[in-house]
């Protein structure tokens, strides 16, 4: 891994990669944020419009509801850093009966994500993390060898590759989508415990 390249490397590439990819349509593309160093890196799916217009990941609705987990587990949004697995905003176009088109995002595709590998890889060893915490399923995929969220969210892994824990959680944006009050509680309950974790994690020597 490359350990020496700065973020303002990191955020070239970003640009070169965006602005030289014609295979598919995407909205613009973005660079992670939060303090370069950061004991604690969220890793997301994608940046959607309101991230692509601020600048900013998760500034958007998922955003919000990011914002108030963080909150419940005494997780200050200053102190972390927060990055994408694919920078680009991946979009699909569709043409509608009036003749308007209206985009929406669309789930980076595989090949998607791999253009960013390099990257993203950058800024973990840039971040230096103790704890990645990813988000819903692109990144678990891309950072882990699990299949799916429903798998392993909640609980805490060591990554032997990446010399750091990993600690998956469904995206934000899956309550928004799945509206069981059980589900609620079981989202609630893998943050109080990431909590503990966290206190755990990061106290020890
Ligand atoms: N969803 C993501 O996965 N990342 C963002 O930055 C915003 C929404």
């Amino acid at each position: 891994m490359n350990k020496n390249i700065s973020i303002d490397e990191i955020k070239n590439k970003v640009k070169h990669i965006s602005e030289s990819y014609k295979d598919e349509s995407i909205g613009g593309y973005m660079c992670g944020g939060g303090p370069v160093s950061s004991d604690i890196l969220f890793v997301g799916e994608a940046p959607g419009k309101n991230e692509i217009i601020e600048g900013k990941p998760f500034v958007g609705m998922a955003g919000k509801t990011l914002d108030d987990y963080l909150n419940l587990a005494n997780i200050k949004r200053e102190d972390i850093r927060i990055t994408n697995t694919c920078l680009f905003r991946p979009i699909k176009i569709k043409q509608g009966k009036n003749g308007r088109e209206t985009i929406s995002n669309r789930t980076p595709k595989p090949s998607e994500v791999e253009l960013f590998r390099e990257v993203l890889d950058a800024e973990i060893a840039l971040v230096d993390p103790k704890i990645i915490i990813t988000l819903g399923n692109t990144p678990l995929k891309r950072l882990t060898k699990f299949k799916s969220i429903g798998e392993c969210h909640g609980k805490l892994y060591f990554n032997e590759k990446l010399k750091m824990y990993i600690y998956p959680m469904y995206h934000p944006s899956s309550l928004t989508y799945n509206r069981k009050e059980s589900f609620k509680t079981a989202y609630e309950d893998d943050w109080k415990n990431l909590k503990e974790v966290l206190k755990r994690i990061l106290t020890a020597k």
